[in-house]
């Protein structure tokens, strides 16, 4: 799309396999119009300098946007956008993915599978938990967390306890969601609980030693946002030590790496930030990352503009 516009397009071929290096970016940014980022590139003050005065506009290719100081931005006029609504079902479908996984202990009983341990089937083996009929915190009622509850409504009849800002009347009423004013009081309630918030200071281990305990210790943990929310040390002594039964998570505290003592669990599915990754998505996200550099530089306002 850029191309065909007549941009010239240059990409960081070296980061595909590794995150881009903070040199990388400022290199790159020099002389540039538009910078289209990723989620791993600390978007600050120094990278911004570097592509000033000829950048008009940085265009997250994520719905999250916390890789970029927005403080910065706004001092230097700069545009932001990301890339919401695209990934929704995505997101959400892999949430599923990994409240089943876990729950039904499936990349533990593919790993038992392939070990050579299946020798007989007993009524014992591997037992896991339903999904039907429990109830679904879900903290953060904004897009992919009302997709979230709808699938466990519609899906596997779940019951749902939200916290969000402000409560939501409309969705309570569609869906039989009860509202929680605070983490607190929702995470006692709960069977499974999502995570859909986004990262700012204040949900920055969110989910800590203090709340882990708070949960039931049959319930699961799941996590699509952002990893530094929760405290992956103290997850690590919460599953090991049986203050809940399992976790799933897409997204680490300190992305990419993981958290040694989790990788030893078995009450843990960790897949690597792939929760918005299917052929469809990604295409879309990349369609709306260039659209919004192409508005932008067409002196129109981007349709994501985050500032
Ligand atoms: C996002 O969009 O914020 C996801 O984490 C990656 O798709």
């Amino acid at each position: 799309m850029l191309t065909a516009k007549g941009y010239e397009v240059v990409i960081n071929l070296g980061a595909k396999d590794r995150p881009a290096t903070k040199d990388e970016v400022m290199t790159g940014i020099k002389g540039a119009d538009a910078l289209l980022s990723v989620l791993t590139e600390k978007i600050d003050a120094e990278i911004m300098d570097m592509g000033l005065p000829t950048l008009k506009i940085i265009a997250n290719y994520a719905v999250g946007f916390d890789n970029v100081d927005l403080v910065a931005t706004k001092d230097r006029n700069l545009m932001v956008t990301n890339t919401p609504g695209v990934l929704t079902n995505t997101v959400a479908e892999h949430t599923f993915a990994l409240m089943l996984s876990i729950s039904h202990r499936i990349a533990e009983a593919d790993r038992f599978s392939r070990a050579g341990k299946y020798t007989a089937w007993g009524p014992q083996l591997l037992l896991g938990t339903d999904l039907s009929g429990k109830t679904l915190g879900v903290v953060g009622l904004g897009r992919i967390g009302s997709r979230v509850a709808y699938h466990g409504v519609k899906g596997f009849n779940m019951k749902i306890i939200y916290t969000d800002p402000k409560p939501n009347p409309e969705f309570e009423k569609e869906f039989g969601a009860v509202y929680s004013a605070t983490v607190d009081e929702l995470l006692p309630q709960c069977d499974f609980v999502s995570i859909h918030v986004p990262l700012l200071d204040s949900t920055h281990h969110l989910i800590n030693e203090t709340r882990l305990k708070m949960m039931k210790k049959s319930a699961y943990l799941i996590n699509t946002s952002r990893g530094p929310i929760i405290d992956e040390k103290a997850l690590a002594t919460a599953l090991s030590e049986g203050w809940i039964r399992g976790a799933a998570i897409d997204v680490f505290e300190f992305e990419p790496e993981i958290t040694p003592e989790l990788k030893n669990l078995e009450n843990i599915i960790l897949t690597p930030h792939i929760a918005s990754a299917t052929e469809e998505t990604r295409d879309k996200m990349s369609e709306l990352a260039a659209t919004n550099i192409i508005e932008a530089l067409e002196g129109r306002t981007p349709p994501n503009l985050v500032q």
